[in-house]
């Protein structure tokens, strides 16, 4: 209908989007095909028989740590530096489809370069992903490395340097490309944020910017940590952050963007449906938030689908929508000049 073609053609900025959660269960057995490997590499999984019996088990996850045991799994197929381009490339044409016409992406290099794959290739390949859709499709982007919380901090800053020695955070003149900013994702409730304190500062010190995960299934006080050791200017996620209405205040306060990803929430059982995602609250309040997919071929959407799937839940207005296009846009790490021409 026509509210449909309304959230469809919104200039749709992303912030929160698994470069590796784009491997679909199609492209994870194209590339095994493509690099002679049988998947998984280390165990015997049933699921793994063929591509419908992998998008069988990806139907359902009990919680975030099950989803992410199939989301590590499946990375065995992804080796050469076209296979990250590819998946990056994947993204792209998605998102294209989809009305996002900038997106700051997340990569996880410690879950290629924990299995022998050069830094060098993980970056160049979703790099050169980049430069593709700033081309072909006039999308915007940037890279946000993301460290993994259930490894120990020291492997952390081994990742670091080699963002560093690699030149990886120097940006060119005149263009927001390589890695523009520092993540942190994986399992939460447990490895708190305040471990990798000191790879944030550096990064600061750097000049990157910066956010974690948290409040996703973790209590608030993921949401302050982040805050207070890492020096976040964003938090993804932050859903739980309905549990502590003084640090909602300091949110509003402070304007940190929330990167919202509703139909992940469901699938992960933070939530029951869509309509527990605090949407609603978030408006009425002045927390500002985008929405965005996450996960995209685990989750059930790319980022159009999440936009419907709120309306369905929210029936909000289009001034509404305007206040929340507006904030994705101006909470962007791009210069004002790109943001004055998605207003
Ligand atoms: N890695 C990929 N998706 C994630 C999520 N939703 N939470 C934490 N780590 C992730
Ligand atoms: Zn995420």
């Amino acid at each position: 209908d026509s509210f449909h073609n309304f959230l469809a053609e919104l200039p749709k900025c992303e912030h929160h989007l698994h470069l590796e959660g784009c491997l679909s269960p199609s492209l994870t057995f194209k590339l095994a095909a493509k690099n002679n490997i049988k998947l998984p590499s280390k165990e015997k999984k049933p699921e793994y028989e063929s591509v419908e019996t992998l998008e069988k088990r990806y139907e359902h996850f009990d919680n975030l740590q099950d989803f992410l045991d199939c989301y590590y799994l499946a990375l065995d197929a992804v080796i050469t530096k076209e296979d990250f381009e590819m998946l990056g490339w994947e993204y792209f044409t998605t998102a294209h489809a989809d009305g996002v016409k900038h997106a700051e992406v997340f990569f996880d290099p410690q879950s290629h370069t924990d299995r022998g794959i050069p830094f060098a290739t993980v970056v160049e390949g979703f790099n050169a992903a980049c430069e593709r859709a700033e081309k072909e499709l006039g999308i915007t982007s940037q890279l946000i490395m993301c460290f993994l919380r259930h490894l120990p901090a020291s492997k952390a800053a081994t990742t670091m340097q080699s963002a560093i020695d690699g030149g990886y955070f120097n940006q060119q003149q005149g263009k927001d490309r390589v890695i523009a900013g520092l993540g942190l994702d994986s399992s939460e409730v447990g490895f708190r944020p305040e471990l990798f304190k000191e790879q944030y500062v550096l990064g600061k010190e750097l000049g990157l910017h910066r956010t974690a995960h948290g409040g996703e299934e973790g209590d608030p006080s993921y949401i302050s940590g982040a805050l207070d050791s890492l020096h976040c200017e964003r938090i993804d996620h932050g859903i739980k952050l309905t549990q502590d209405p003084e640090l909602l205040a300091r949110i509003v306060k402070e304007e940190i963007l929330l990167t919202v990803c509703p139909l992940s929430n469901v699938c992960l059982q933070a939530v029951n449906e869509v309509g527990e995602v605090p949407i609603r609250k978030f408006l009425q309040e002045g927390v500002k938030f985008s929405i965005n997919s996450d996960d995209p071929a685990y989750f059930g959407g790319y980022i159009l689908e999440n936009y419907c799937a709120v309306q369905k839940a929210f029936n909000l207005s289009k001034e509404e929508w305007k206040v929340i296009v507006q904030n994705s846009i101006n909470g962007s790490w791009t210069g004002q000049q790109r943001k004055d021409e998605l207003l």
